[in-house]
C-alpha cells in the first residue's frame, strides 16, 4: 500500500488543525501541526527576552526544536502565534524547520501535516493536498468562541483585526507565502461545521486514493 501523505494548508483559524487531527485519527496516520514548530521558536525567544528580529538567535532556537517535545498547551497562547508569524519570515529558520517537517512526512506509514506551505514547499509531491479556508468573519467568530471557552476576555473586533493582520503577514512574505498549491483541493468551511468539513475531506481523499 502506498503511504498516504496528506498536506493541509490554510489561514489561521480556518479549521485546518481540527480537520487534520480528525483525518489522522480516521486514516491511522501520525499528525504534525507545523505551526507548533514556528511557535516553539517564537516561544523560546520570548522566554529568553530576545528580540523577535534577532535572526542568529532565531536560527539557534530553530535548531533546538524537537518535534516529539512540542507542547500544544504551552504553545497555543495568542502572543506566541503572533510572534511565530514574525519569525516565520526568516528564510534560514524556515529551512531548518522544513527539514524536520520533511523527515516527519517521510515516515513509511505516511502522515498528515498542516500549516501554510505544506503543499507548496514542504511536501510538493503529496498525493493529497487540501487548502482549507473560511471568511475572516467566520474565523474570528470561531476563535472568539475558543478563547471564551478557555480564559474569557476578548472581543470580536480585536480578534478579527488580529486575523486580518496575520493573513496579511502570511500571504505577503517573500519566502513560502501562504497560497494554495496548483493542484490543491479547496475546502471553504465558512458554512460547514466540523463534521461536514470532515466528510467533504474524506470524499476528496477517497476519490484520489
Ligand atoms: O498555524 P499557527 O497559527 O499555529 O501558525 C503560527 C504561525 O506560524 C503562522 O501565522 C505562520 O506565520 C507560521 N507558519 C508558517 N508555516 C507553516 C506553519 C505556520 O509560516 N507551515
Amino acid at each position: 500500500k502506498a503511504p498516504l501523505l496528506i498536506a493541509i494548508d490554510g489561514p489561521a483559524a480556518s479549521g485546518k488543525g481540527t480537520l487534520a487531527r480528525r483525518l489522522a485519527d480516521y486514516y491511522h496516520l501520525p499528525h504534525l501541526d507545523t505551526g507548533l514548530t514556528y511557535r516553539a521558536v517564537a516561544r523560546l525567544l520570548l522566554e529568553k527576552g530576545w528580540p523577535l528580529d534577532d535572526e542568529p538567535k532565531a536560527i539557534e532556537a530553530a535548531h533546538l526544536v524537537e518535534l516529539a517535545a512540542l507542547d500544544h498547551a504551552v504553545l497555543s497562547a495568542h502572543d506566541v502565534g503572533e510572534a511565530a508569524s514574525r519569525i516565520a519570515v526568516i528564510p534560514q529558520v524556515r529551512r531548518i524547520l522544513v527539514d524536520k517537517q520533511r523527515a516527519f512526512a517521510g515516515q513509511p506509514s505516511g502522515a498528515v501535516l498542516d500549516g501554510r506551505d505544506i503543499g507548496t514547499v514542504v511536501c510538493p509531491d503529496a498525493p493529497v493536498k487540501l487548502y482549507v479556508t473560511a471568511s475572516p468573519q467566520v474565523r474570528a467568530r470561531r476563535r472568539l468562541a475558543e478563547i471564551k471557552a478557555r480564559d474569557g476576555a476578548s472581543d470580536f473586533d480585536t480578534i478579527l483585526a488580529d486575523i486580518v493582520r496575520r493573513d496579511e503577514r502570511d500571504t505577503q512574505r517573500a519566502d513560502s507565502p501562504l497560497r494554495p498549491a496548483d493542484n490543491a483541493h479547496l475546502l471553504d468551511t465558512s458554512e460547514m461545521d466540523i463534521e461536514t468539513a470532515f466528510i467533504a475531506a474524506r470524499n476528496i481523499i477517497d476519490a484520489i486514493m
